[in-house]
């Protein structure tokens, strides 16, 4: 990008948040001139011409455009959730774009979805490959007519990144989906053992008490232990699960499982490192006394690697250690819910790599970044003992799972896994300063370590995710006052810079 591409980008930027700016002091002028030097690094090193040359934000968000468009939707489809009106055909590598044609930094990236940037290059060309186009059009209910290669797509797409220890997958839609899916796995996987294994048959009783929704055929006394705080999903099952607020849950019938307290960290780690153990010891007896005395009792556990919907917390990785130990020792299944960690926004392809568990995780479910769902494992014995019983119509998605063969290609062609721990490394320590410039603003910062997978405390949290699109970065909260970064894999030290500037301006207008 030229200088003066860069510049103006630089302006573009620093006219967005005219607002939030006073007249130009010389602190100001320094301000505009480390923006500028910033702008000119911005672009993406990975493919040239590919992103705009930075933010830029002409109108309010939304703009003109974009409330009329607004309007226009609400009345065919409930927009009362809307962040923003997206154009995704303008939008590129980090940079999304509205309706307006404001651009904004996103470190987001649709609900920590999107993993190599918009319009990535690779993936356009992956879509209009004739096996993409065969997979879109000729859909298949892949439990009765996979493809003739879908062991290949698998092979060299979904298991290829397959966590250590699990070599099977069962494919899926959606994140709520996948756990869906590995809870019934659990369910069949201890009652086919209660019953003496998969070659007992289901009695007569069995199967017509399960047509009314009845004990013994539709089982009662089994459940899956979760933590507060947590999230898992929407679905019956899976919302059953999820902790994390109210209006999730509001009027939907739920199961009667138990919960467990997660760790509750107090920041900064090395200053509460007593207290932190304590926590995480308490919370790991609390597992085990509900494993042994709930009145329905757990067959799996499911755990979030860091909570993510439930407002980042995280746990040491010698919680999960002792997590895997106590679950191994009763029997109980371990399900690891890396549908929002998973596909290295952490700095390593899945956030659990970073625990070192002697025994792997039974089961690991995946969606978000993989853009395809599901869970994998490794013991045979989670088939179920007959076909049909883990089954829909779909089942999974040829063409997503072509996606995300093409999204590993790229995240192994340009190292963005080990690239994204050493960009999260260099966010954390410029964040770790800002904190300390800014007592107050940026309280609990976490994720040291975790690639970008980085957040903290903002006493005026939402205020503050309003006033980042004002300065030109579109950002997320999660809980009741964490701000999440959540950028994409193509997300560079560049960006960071630019990142951090823009915080600082938002508190530095309070
Ligand atoms: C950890 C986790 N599990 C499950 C889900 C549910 O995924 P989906 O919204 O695709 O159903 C989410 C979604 O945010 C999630 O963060």
């Amino acid at each position: 990008m030229s200088a003066t591409r860069a510049l103006r980008a630089s302006n573009g930027l620093l006219r967005a948040s005219s607002s939030l700016t006073k007249p130009a002091t010389p602190a100001v002028l320094e301000s505009r001139r480390r923006f500028a030097a910033s702008a000119r690094a911005m672009s993406s090193s990975f493919y040239a011409n590919w992103e705009p040359e930075g933010p830029s934000v002409k109108t309010e968000i939304p703009g003109p455009k974009a409330k009329a468009a607004i309007a226009g939707l609400d009345k065919v489809f409930d927009t009362r959730s809307l962040n923003m009106l997206t154009d995704y055909s303008k939008s590129a590598g980090n940079y999304i774009v509205d309706a307006d044609g404001n651009v904004l930094l996103d470190v987001y990236a649709q609900i920590a979805s999107i993993p190599v940037g918009y319009n990535n290059p690779s993936l356009r060309k992956v879509a209009q490959t004739d096996e993409m186009i065969n997979g879109i059009i000729n859909r298949p209910a892949l439990g009765n007519f996979p493809p003739v290669d879908w062991a290949s797509v698998l092979e060299t797409g979904i298991l290829k990144v397959a966590p250590k220890g699990l070599n099977q997958v069962f494919t899926a839609m959606a994140g709520s989906d996948a756990n869906e899916t590995a809870y019934k796995a659990a369910f069949m996987w201890r009652r086919q053992q209660d019953r003496g294994g998969p070659d007992v048959d289901f009695t007569p009783e069995e199967l017509s008490s399960s047509m009314n929704n009845q004990a013994p055929g539709a089982s009662q006394s089994l459940s899956i232990l979760s933590f507060k705080t947590g999230f898992h999903g929407r679905l019956f099952g899976s919302l059953s699960t999820t902790r994390s607020k109210p209006i999730h849950k509001l009027d939907i019938p739920a199961f009667d499982w138990p919960q467990a307290t997660f760790p509750q960290l107090k920041y900064p780690l090395n200053a509460h490192a007593a207290e932190n153990a304590a926590a995480e010891a308490a919370a790991l007896s609390e597992v085990e006394h509900l494993i042994t005395s709930y009145h329905i009792p757990p067959c799996a556990v499911v755990v979030e690697p860091i909570q993510s919907e439930g407002g980042d917390n995280h746990a040491s990785a010698s919680f999960f250690r002792g997590l895997r130990e106590i679950t191994r020792r009763h029997g109980v299944l371990l399900i690891v819910d890396e549908v929002q960690t998973g596909v290295g926004a952490t700095g390593r392809f899945w956030a659990h790599d970073h625990w070192d568990l002697p025994h792997p995780p039974d089961m690991v479910t995946f969606s978000k970044k993989a853009q395809t769902a599901g869970y994998y494992f490794g013991d045979p014995a989670l088939r179920p003992n007959k076909p049909y019983r883990q089954f829909n119509t779909w089942m999974g998605d040829p063409a997503r799972a072509i996606l995300f063969r093409g999204i590993i290609e790229e995240v192994e062609k340009f190292d963005l896994v080990n690239k994204t721990a050493r960009v999260g490394d260099y966010l954390f320590g410029k964040l770790e300063k800002l904190a300390e410039k800014y007592p107050g603003q940026f309280e609990n910062l976490r994720g040291k370590g975790m690639g970008t997978f980085i957040a903290f405390d903002s006493p005026r949290r939402d205020e503050f995710l309003a006033q980042a699109k004002k300065v030109g970065v579109n950002i997320g909260g999660s809980g009741q006052s964490a701000v999440r970064l959540r950028p994409m894999l193509v997300f560079e030290e560049a960006h960071a810079d630019l990142l951090v500037e823009a915080l600082e301006k938002i508190v530095k207008s309070w």
